[in-house]
């Protein structure tokens, strides 16, 4: 299963997080479309997840460029007295194609279950947002060999819903520096991809698996020529054109000439 890439268009997406203000967004969304139009017509796909204020700003500035936006998090209703949330029906309304849901740092800081991540990305796939729904294991889970344990309960609630991608994101490689080897990142990608395959059948081959944590231009063509690696989740490189537009062309080579940019 694992050296068929069967049509799975790379994905890199950068987690703004809570970083920028409008006029700085604006600017970094203007030379990633410049930037991804001079790299040619072959591409990943690319979007870009800011928090909530900034999507306006980059839904504008990113119009018909192909580069897609996100949001960072939503709350599972549509509706409600739910105050400082955001459901997934205004994520659409503002211009968003995307969501994070079960971030590690909603998971870590919100007390995020993977019932209510589970639940997010059905709330998601119901208004068509396309979620990606983050997992990964903390330093102390990999050093006590639960790895594997770990991704499989994050794993357990989730459906095949349409649209669907997965982030492993090793919670002790976010932020750190400390990127996965491409080695390592394969080994929990192709134990993703094996468990979707045993509950979903065909559709495992489909599933699109991104690697999150301290990406970089330094490491993405390692971590790009893995074979269940299939694209990147990128937080602090993304934030500079430069750096986030190498990483793109380093998955760049994965994607085919007919996925073409507009
Ligand atoms: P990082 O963040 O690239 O800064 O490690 C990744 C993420 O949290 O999505």
């Amino acid at each position: 299963m694992s050296s068929d890439r069967a049509g799975r268009r790379p994905f890199v997406a950068g987690n703004w997080k809570m970083h920028l203000v409008r006029r700085e967004a604006d600017a970094l969304c203007r030379k990633l479309r410049d930037g991804a139009k001079a790299l040619g017509s072959v591409l990943p796909e690319i979007a870009v997840f800011p928090s909530f204020p900034l999507l306006g700003t980059a839904v504008e500035a990113l119009a018909a460029s192909g580069i897609g936006v996100g949001g960072q998090d939503l709350r599972a209703e549509e509706w409600g007295a739910f105050t400082g949330d955001v459901s997934g029906r205004q994520l659409v309304d503002a211009g968003a194609s995307w969501v994070l849901c079960g971030h590690s740092e909603r998971r870590q800081l919100h007390g995020e279950t993977d019932e209510l991540v589970a639940s997010k990305a059905v709330a998601a796939a119901r208004v068509g947002l396309r979620p990606v729904v983050c997992v990964g294991e903390s330093r102390e889970q990999r050093r006590a060999g639960e790895t594997f344990a770990v991704l499989d309960r994050q794993l357990a609630p989730l459906d095949a819903l349409p649209g669907l991608l997965l982030a492993y994101e090793p919670v002790w490689a976010i932020g750190s520096g400390e990127t996965a080897t491409p080695e390592v990142a394969q080994v929990a990608h192709a134990h993703l991809r094996r468990r979707w395959g045993e509950r979903f059948g065909s559709a495992a081959l489909t599933l699109r698996i991104l690697y999150g944590g301290s990406v970089t231009p330094e490491n993405s063509t390692g971590l790009a020529a893995m074979p269940d690696v299939d694209g990147a989740l990128v937080g602090g490189a993304s934030l500079d054109p430069g750096r986030f537009l190498a990483i793109i062309s380093s998955f760049a080579a994965l994607a085919r000439p007919s996925e073409e940019l507009p």
